[in-house]
């Protein structure tokens, strides 16, 4: 067995810091579920692969399964936690979630793809590549979130809140 050395790590999350000492192999997303208690962050693959773990680290959406906590140490990140946005009320009418295993990486990864598409930033099928004004359709809208997985198929609401809330 290998002696690991903890290092000094400030998660500072939804506005608050957090000093914690952590084995450097820790991912942010363990970092904040058993470390932190913020167990709205879900595991799901733990590889990448689903998008369940979703958070934003300085306004942008990562997978927190594929991060370091240590990487991440005195950035800015956001949880479901500490979100509160139309978006989570649209979700709610357009009956965007069932299970809600995996409503909170879709909705951190909604908001980071939201400003993505206000930076101009295109997809995979965006035809027009000068950036200027992408319309968000239902396509787009698909390709840009087709990391966040729903094993209850609640892919037509959550089209539907993300097309809402976008106009
Ligand atoms: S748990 Fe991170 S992508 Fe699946
Ligand atoms: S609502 Fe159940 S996995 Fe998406």
């Amino acid at each position: 067995m290998v002696d690991v050395e903890l290092v000094d790590v400030e998660l500072r999350v939804n506005g608050a810091a957090h000093r914690v000492e952590l084995d450097p192999r820790v991912s942010l997303l363990d970092g904040l579920r058993e470390h932190l208690g913020l167990t709205g962050t879900k595991k799901g693959c733990n590889q990448g692969a689903c998008g369940a773990c979703t958070v934003l680290a300085d306004g942008e959406r990562i997978a927190s399964c594929l991060a370091l906590a240590v990487q991440y140490s005195g950035r800015e990140i956001t949880t479901i936690e500490g979100v509160d946005h139309p978006l989570q009320r649209a979700f709610v009418a357009a009956d965007g979630f069932q299970c809600g295993y995996c409503t909170p990486g879709q909705v951190c990864s909604a908001l980071g793809m939201l400003a993505e598409h206000r930076a101009g930033a295109p997809s995979a099928v965006t035809a027009d590549l000068s950036g200027q004004d992408i319309e968000l359709t239902d396509a787009e809208i698909k390709e840009r979130m087709s990391g966040n997985l729903c094993r209850c198929g609640a892919y037509d609401g959550i089209t539907t809140a993300i097309k809402e809330v976008a106009a």
